[in-house]
């Protein structure tokens, strides 16, 4: 048997995010979790850091180490998408204020010094927010980049379009100048856009079979999801709302699930129009380098089966 792939989760929960975590909680053989680090995106810093402590001991998981990153992007003033989330960023179930300490060491120094001291090469990345906390370690030691085994984000959209405005996806939308550093630092980038998010519909019929688990994790989660969702419903008319953040723990398990191209990716950063946007050459019409493997098609029904078997190991 293999030694399970060590990553960082960094992300700004949200209901989505914690079904991320919690589909890394319910799969141990295959990923060790070294940390959570947060970033301002859905909700701010404060409310980001306190759902990611409560998604742990949800989980009875008080062991993983949480570290607070950033709290605005890099060079702009933060948006948030309370709208969607709601107040505290994962409302929908009654959940217990958490209990178990932030770290007190800053997330940016924690990637840094986690890359650092793993083998080369040994740590994946798994970003679920605004890329601001990864940008600020790549710049900040740049010595990292060779370091990483691979960033595997959900971000971005192309054929979709976006969803926070025509153009752009809410977490490249939020930090473009990160994105537009992470994009441009050579790390190997798989990317989870909204082309394959808008396929993963959380159905009325799945998230049954996701409260038939029984469990107070799988229960909290269905509440989650359902508050989460009726945004989504409203918005695109469809039986349950889109499943995104998971996408990027899911392809670590499964990458069959999901099929994609190798192309070159840009971040529009100057349009008042299109800021955000993420300009995916997919059909490789320009000679520009290709730096990013962006996914387009997901196998659904495998993605649900697969977050009802982790979800169900809790
Ligand atoms: C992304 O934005 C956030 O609202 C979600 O958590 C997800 O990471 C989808 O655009
Ligand atoms: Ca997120």
């Amino acid at each position: 048997m293999t030694a399970p792939r060590k990553i960082i989760i960094d992300t700004d929960p949200g209901q989505d995010d914690a079904a991320a975590i919690m589909l890394a909680f319910g799969s141990p053989a295959e990923l060790e979790l070294l940390g959570i680090t947060t970033v301002a995106g859905n909700v701010p810093l404060t409310l980001t850091s306190r759902n990611a402590r409560i998604i742990c001991e949800l989980c009875d998981r008080r062991d993983v180490r949480v570290f607070a990153g950033a709290d605005k992007p890099v060079a702009r003033k933060l948006v948030t998408a309370e709208h969607v989330h709601g107040k505290t960023g994962l409302d929908g179930p009654t959940l217990d204020e958490p209990v178990m300490p932030l770290q007190t060491q800053h997330a940016v120094d924690f990637i840094i010094d986690t890359l650092r001291s793993e083998a080369a090469g040994t740590v994946t990345l798994c970003t679920l927010g605004p890329l601001t906390n990864v940008a600020l370690a790549f710049q900040k030691a740049p010595d990292i980049i060779p370091r990483v085994a691979e960033l595997v984000m959900m971000g971005g959209g192309f054929f979709e379009g976006g969803n926070i405005t025509p153009a752009a996806e809410f977490n490249i939308y939020v930090d473009p100048e990160a994105a537009e550093v992470i994009f441009g630092s050579g790390v190997p980038i798989v990317m989870m856009p909204l082309d394959v998010t808008h396929r993963l519909l959380a159905s009325k019929d799945r998230l049954r079979r996701m409260a038939a688990i029984g469990t107070a994790p799988a229960k909290a989660m269905v509440e989650m999801l359902e508050f989460f969702e009726r945004f989504d419903v409203e918005k695109y008319g469809s039986d349950g709302g889109p499943l995104h953040d998971p996408t990027v723990v899911a392809y670590l398990l499964k990458p069959e699930l999901f099929q994609g191209r190798h192309c070159n990716v840009e971040i529009e950063t100057k349009s008042e129009l299109t800021v955000g946007m993420t300009v995916v050459d997919w059909w490789h019409v320009t000679s520009r380098k290709r730096n990013a493997t962006v996914m387009r098609f997901v196998d659904a029904d495998g993605f649900f089966d697969l977050l009802i078997e982790r979800f169900a190991r809790i």
